[in-house]
């Protein structure tokens, strides 16, 4: 399915993610030893709620929370609860809102105290990845050209993909077509046109492309119990550039 969004739709969803961006914001001086992802799932349903959005996660088929939180070797979708962060935690949050019926959708890979060296690369490659996949994001092009140039980044350091999640089509819905996938997908592979917006969210793990989900139904971790890492934009398809409806990081961080 093919979503040609207008001039309007688009500056309606830039606000959407400029909330999740906010969020992203407030969150980062709270990720340190000793805060709960409790805490932190608190905070960012605060910020969302007083933007007058909603958590778009939180009920989502059932979800219990505005954010996911990932840690080290959980992949996506982890539950915010009374864990603590500790030194050398890799902390992935996601956060997701709607605002006046346009959703928004972000995650940033955070790190507590030191990590190893090894691990400093999974995140710039994983960072990278998705700025690779980006550039792919223009019309005439397919679909399997950004899937392709996110798969080669990451597999040319050795990492692995996570074929188990993918990115998606975003806008009036959460999760639209055409999924996203962070390899060639095998079948469909759409032509990219004006107007697509999509959510590329890059899930790299250091060692296996493995993955298992808990007893919880939601956590999603590496099968080898390796890091892994998750950065996500959402990027709209114009008749020229790919235009980056998320913060810049830099400017989250700023
Ligand atoms: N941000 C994730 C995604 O982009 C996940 C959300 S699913 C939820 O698909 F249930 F956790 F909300
Ligand atoms: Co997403």
């Amino acid at each position: 399915m093919i979503v040609l969004r207008t001039d309007r739709e688009l500056d309606l969803m830039v606000e959407a993610n400029r909330i999740v961006g906010l969020v992203h914001r407030t969150l980062k001086p709270l990720v340190k030893v000793g805060t709960t992802t409790r805490e932190l799932d608190s905070v960012a349903e605060d910020v969302i709620r007083s933007h007058g959005a909603e958590p778009a996660f939180k009920g989502y088929k059932g979800y219990p929370a505005a954010s996911c939180i990932s840690i080290n070797e959980q992949v996506v979708h982890g539950i915010p609860g009374s864990r603590k962060l500790v030194d050398g935690d890799i902390v992935s949050i996601d956060i997701g809102v709607k605002l006046r019926g346009y959703y928004g959708d972000q995650a940033i890979t955070r790190v507590v105290g030191n990590i190893s060296e090894r691990e400093k690369e999974l995140l710039k490659v994983t960072r990278e990845s998705l700025f690779k996949g980006i550039e792919q994001a223009v019309a005439g092009r397919r679909l399997s050209d950004i899937c392709g140039a996110v798969q080669n980044w990451v597999e040319q350091f050795g990492f692995s993909v996570v074929r188990q999640f993918v990115g998606h089509g975003i806008g009036r819905r959460l999760h639209e077509e055409p999924a996203v996938p962070n390899y060639v997908p095998p079948e469909r592979n759409p032509r990219l046109r004006k107007g697509m917006v999509l959510a590329i969210e890059p899930m790299v793990n250091l060692g296996t492309p493995e993955v298992v989900v808990a007893d919880d139904g939601w956590t999603a971790s590496a099968a080898d119990g390796l890091p892994s890492a998750h950065f996500e934009h959402v990027v709209a398809i114009t008749r020229g550039e790919p235009r980056i409806l998320t913060m810049f990081e830099e400017e989250i961080d700023a």
